[in-house]
């Protein structure tokens, strides 16, 4: 037969994509070292090379995560997948789930919930705010779920959630400790054993500088005991863990069944930013991430320009929340921000959109020069921006 769709004009010139300061919540700049493991060559998703990358992996986030967990890995997808592998595979029809809202995350998990059919309810505080182990302690004894969600770096509102003590509350209850990472993991402390997390999970493309595609994840002991006894199938086959368990190597089983195709060269990229971060070492980074958000934000408030997060001390150092300049259209500014300087930053997301300007430094993008070159191009657009004259 004649093809009745020709082959399309736009496939047929090159794309070469732009260079740009990656300074949004995410994907953020991906070095060179982490781009070339990527353009390593295609090995099959179950050689023995790719087994033993896998593993590596493993080692890499149990460093990152500071964990002794078995079942720890990378899923393949981004955060949003292993928000859902994590509450797939704990939840079933009918069990209660609650979530702590302070931003877009807590929304999303409870809506993920929602779907599953659990019985959900959310404790919520305003954008900008967080939680007393009180408030979470007399909501997990009115609500009595089986799992309780919180997000450690809310990259909608810039808010990095205290962590200790939370475990033990949710364990007092009998409740399983769920910690979204994604926007923090690497750039603000967090113990996953110490602080009795029973479920982590992060990105690649945040601090570790790799590639969007591959999502750490890892189940403590008393977790597992709910994962891998469960009385239904979780409703995805890719995201379920007795599959994924098996794959990674984490069931101790001797045998890996096909399950899916991993991603080859985002495990390469993956153990690429891993490694990068095992180098430099976590309690150096983390202090990097600091001293340069508190750099950061001091610049700002030298230029008049407002933090969204009004205490200090829970201030996410990855990504920061700046009041939406009054009088400007916070779009002309990241609008002028790309054209004039070649340079991403973004509005709010979620419960902060309109309200706040955000900018993301992490990783390799985490330095004094990147917040010189991003005050010099807000203070450059506060200039060249139309200003209402209210
Ligand atoms: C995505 O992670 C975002 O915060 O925009």
């Amino acid at each position: 037969l004649p093809l009745s769709v020709p082959p399309p004009e736009c496939l047929q010139k090159r794309f070469v994509a732009p260079q740009r300061h990656m300074f949004g919540p995410g994907p953020s700049n991906v070095p060179l070292r982490i781009l070339a493991a990527g353009a390593e060559p295609i090995i099959g998703h179950m050689h023995p090379e790719m087994f033993e990358i896998m593993s590596d992996i493993k080692s890499g986030i149990q460093y990152a995560f500071q964990t002794q967990n078995k079942v720890t890995l990378a899923v393949s997808g981004t955060g949003h997948a292993a928000m859902e592998c994590a509450l797939f595979n704990v939840l079933e029809p009918g069990e209660g789930f609650l979530a702590a809202v302070n931003g877009i995350w807590g929304e999303r998990a409870a809506d993920i919930a929602e779907r599953i059919g659990a019985r959900v309810n959310t404790i919520v505080t305003s954008a900008g705010g967080c939680f007393t182990n009180e408030d979470i302690d007399q909501a997990l004894a009115k609500h009595k779920p089986v799992l309780f969600f919180l997000t450690h770096g809310e990259s909608s509102t810039g808010v990095l959630h205290p962590l200790d003590g939370i475990g033990e509350i949710c364990h007092k209850h009998n409740c399983l400790f769920l910690v979204d990472c994604v926007a923090s993991m690497g750039g603000a402390p967090i113990y996953m054993d110490k602080q009795g997390i029973d479920i982590l999970y992060s990105g690649s493309q945040k601090v570790l500088n790799a590639p969007p595609g591959t999502a750490p994840i890892s189940f403590s002991e008393r977790a597992c005991q709910k994962v891998f006894n469960r009385k239904t199938k979780p409703v995805s086959f890719l995201l379920d863990m007795s599959w994924l368990a098996n794959y990674w190597g984490c069931d101790g089983k001797l045998t890996r069944i096909y399950h899916h195709t991993g991603p080859v060269s985002n495990f390469y990229s993956l153990r690429e930013g891993l490694a990068v971060l095992a180098e430099q070492g976590l309690e150096n980074t983390w202090q990097r991430h600091r001293e340069v958000a508190e750099y950061f934000h001091e610049g700002l408030e030298n230029m008049g320009l407002k933090l969204f997060v009004k205490d200090k001390n829970i201030r996410l150092p990855t990504v920061t929340t700046i009041v939406a300049p009054a009088g400007y259209n916070w779009k002309e500014i990241t609008s002028y921000i790309m054209k004039t300087h070649n340079l991403e930053i973004s509005g709010g997301l979620g419960p902060s959109v309109g309200q706040v300007l955000r900018v993301g430094l992490m990783g390799c993008n985490s330095s004094k020069a990147s917040v010189d070159m991003v005050l010099k191009a807000l203070r450059d657009a506060l200039k060249h921006c139309h200003k209402s004259k209210v």
